[in-house]
């Protein structure tokens, strides 16, 4: 029987090779649209007014927010949904979050988003909760964090941690990176995380 003549679309499809360089080229095309401008936009490279990079406490905080893997369960992004905005407070903007580095934004949500916990509750109840979730949530299925009470803030870590922050390009005058390694002297981990959660989402509320 006469074959006839492959199509374009049909040498595509039967040929693998030339398949998966088109496929390749295309989502190559669709990702450098949607992602470049991003790079280039106000609303998604500068700061909101009002955010300020954590202090030396804070940023102690949030790397033990990191260890321990808090974000697991925990996003930190409020969606633009009248169900979010109604739970958590008004939806997260981009500029919230040009100090984070790296962001905790996730989508796993074992817990409630963190984005807006700052000011929500005293520092006493943080502290109640983290050493035992259940004795103030009977049904919470969060780890306890006992041992953060134990544990200080090793001061000579900090001024480095400050420097390669500030290598991304948040603000660190010289003077808070010598200050850093004193502001943190004596905190406990469960001080500094507490610092951490009561910032969050404040410069926006
Ligand atoms: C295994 C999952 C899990 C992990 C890991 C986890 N949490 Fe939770 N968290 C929860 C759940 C579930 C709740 C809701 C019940 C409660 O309040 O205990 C919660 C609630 C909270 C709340 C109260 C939020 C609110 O708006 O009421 C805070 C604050 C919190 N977690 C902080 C942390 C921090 C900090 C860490 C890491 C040190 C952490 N969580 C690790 C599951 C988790």
């Amino acid at each position: 029987m006469a074959q006839t003549r492959a199509t374009g679309h049909e040498r595509i499809e039967t040929n693998n090779f030339l398949m998966i360089v088109l496929i390749l080229l295309t989502a190559a095309v669709g990702g450098i649209v949607e992602i470049v401008p991003l790079y280039f936009q106000r609303s998604t490279t500068q700061p909101i007014a009002g955010l300020k990079p954590y202090d030396a406490v804070q940023l102690a905080g949030r790397d033990i927010y990191i260890r321990e893997g808090c974000y697991n369960c925990h996003s930190q992004m409020i969606r633009t949904l009248r169900s979010e905005t109604l739970r958590y407070g008004p939806y997260s903007v981009a500029g919230e979050f040009v100090y984070d580095h790296p962001f905790q934004w996730g989508s796993k949500r074992t817990g409630p988003d963190l984005a807006r916990v700052g000011g929500k509750y005293s520092d006493d109840w943080h502290r109640l909760h983290l050493r035992n979730p259940r004795d103030l949530v009977p049904e919470s299925n969060m780890p306890a964090y006992a041992w953060l009470d134990d544990a200080t803030i090793e001061p000579a870590s900090m001024a480095p941690r400050l420097k390669a922050l500030r290598a991304v390009g948040v603000p660190y005058s010289d003077d808070e990176i010598a200050k850093a390694g004193d502001a943190v002297k004596g905190k406990t981990e469960m001080e500094a995380l507490i610092a951490y959660l009561q910032v969050l989402g404040t410069a926006r509320k």
